[in-house]
């Protein structure tokens, strides 16, 4: 695939418009201007061949291309939730809203808290996923600490409030045999829980990953934690929590806008903002976590669903100058990648795989119920417009999704450093 005049963003809202060569799936060259008689040189077939078999686009210094999202945290569902999602309707969801890669929590059914588990989702996935994949492991209230796989996994997943999925880890001795035994623990942490997981990563863990941080409190607790820590601590923060906030829960809104964490103040909302550009935050991660409407609307169901509205919330964010695009970059692709220690990808750079957005700020997108790819079949933002338009997603190198459609695709499980 030979990818033409791209603009590729450098510092803030700059760009370079660059040529991308892609081959076998992976970025083999980026210049200014490559020219397809170069491409030929370096194969045996005739010209004729190769620009019959040779992919152009051309995005005439207009379209931005961006490396493909890295979603570090959804709940896919799948096995044993499947009604609500799974991990083709999932993956699919993912491929419309520009992610190439996601890591799969494991609040599923059976729990992800075993190796068998483990591999039953990894073959799943292998069949069923569009876009690349990894998971994170759970950890267990029994303590399930001496069956950490030491690879293969992106974190050990901690949940240390009440959440969806009987996964509560309260007891002391067992957190601790659970920071030992980990690379990294991700942990859902929320007021206080949140100091309690870094004072642990401290004394027992080497990396801590702190999902949806989503007040002011919490984020003041990380920076002045960060001051004194020696482990490193990694904040995320989710779409939902920037964009909506408690006042948000009303009317129609007040069964399906409920999550955990739940929905903030204004002036939290503003303090994340801050944070975000600041660089107290590092990720963002959507907490993709679909249940049916009629579920949402029977009882309190704790989670809304995220992947086909992150991107497009994010380049809105930076068509009104919330943040920048090499910004929006870093915290959704490039530091994703770095602190799970994803190889090759996150970055648009000669020898990284071909995952890669292409995008049009000038254009007008519409997030709504009935264009949704997720078997849940509703977004929190119906009806909500802005600009930033995805236009095509690439994963390996091949096209997954263009102007509204998806073209299938098998993913591949992501490697670690
Ligand atoms: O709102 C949430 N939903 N928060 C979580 O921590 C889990 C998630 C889910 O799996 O439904
Ligand atoms: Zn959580
Ligand atoms: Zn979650």
């Amino acid at each position: 695939m030979l990818i033409k005049n791209a603009r590729i963003s450098t510092i803030d809202n700059e760009y370079e418009i660059k040529d991308i060569y892609i081959k076998d799936g992976k970025i083999a060259e980026i210049t200014s201007d490559i020219d397809t008689l170069d491409i030929i040189k370096g194969t045996f077939l005739s010209s004729d061949e190769i620009i019959k078999k040779l992919e152009i686009i051309d995005l005439k210094g207009e379209k931005y291309l961006i490396p493909g999202i890295i979603d570090a945290h959804v709940h896919m569902r799948d096995p044993g939730l499947t009604h609500k999602e799974d991990l083709y309707t999932g993956s699919r969801a993912c491929a419309k809203g520009g992610i190439t890669t996601f890591i799969d929590m494991p609040n599923t059914v059976p729990t992800t808290t075993n190796p068998r588990a483990l591999q039953e989702k990894k073959d799943l996935a292998s069949v069923k996923s569009l876009v690349n994949y990894g998971f994170h492991f759970g950890g267990t209230s029994t303590d399930n600490s001496d069956i950490i796989p030491g690879e293969g996994i992106a974190s050990t997943k901690v949940f240390m409030n009440i959440s969806t999925g009987k996964m509560l880890v309260e007891k002391d001795e067992v957190l601790k045999n659970i920071f030992l035994k980990s690379k990294m623990v991700s942990v859902h942490a929320e007021g206080e829980m949140v100091e309690k997981a870094i004072t642990y990563n401290e004394k027992y863990g080497k990396k801590l990953y702190l999902c949806h941080i989503s007040n002011k409190k919490e984020l003041d607790i990380i920076r002045k934690s960060r001051l004194k820590a020696e482990k490193k601590i990694y904040t995320e923060v989710t779409p939902h929590h920037l964009f909506l906030n408690e006042n948000d829960i009303k009317g129609k809104n007040e069964m399906l806008l409920r999550m955990k964490p739940e929905l903030k103040t204004t002036h939290d909302v503003e303090a994340l903002w801050e944070a975000v550009n600041d660089g107290t935050i590092d990720t963002i991660g959507t907490d993709h976590a679909p249940h049916l409407l009629s579920e949402k609307l029977e009882k309190v169901t704790f989670g809304i669903p995220g992947v086909e509205n992150s991107l497009p919330l994010m380049l809105d964010a930076v068509s009104k100058g919330k943040i920048t695009l090499s910004k929006l970059i870093q915290l959704m692709s490039k530091n994703p990648s770095k602190i799970f220690g994803i190889k090759d990808r996150g970055e648009i750079k000669e020898g990284y795989y071909g995952d890669l957005v292409v995008v049009d700020l000038n254009k007008k997108f519409i997030l709504e119920n009935k264009t949704t790819l997720s078997k849940c079949g509703w977004t929190p933002f119906d009806g909500y417009t802005g600009y930033g338009k995805i236009e095509t997603t690439i994963v390996n190198g091949k096209i997954v999704y263009n102007k509204n459609q998806i073209i299938e695709n098998t993913g591949s499980e992501i490697e670690y450093e």
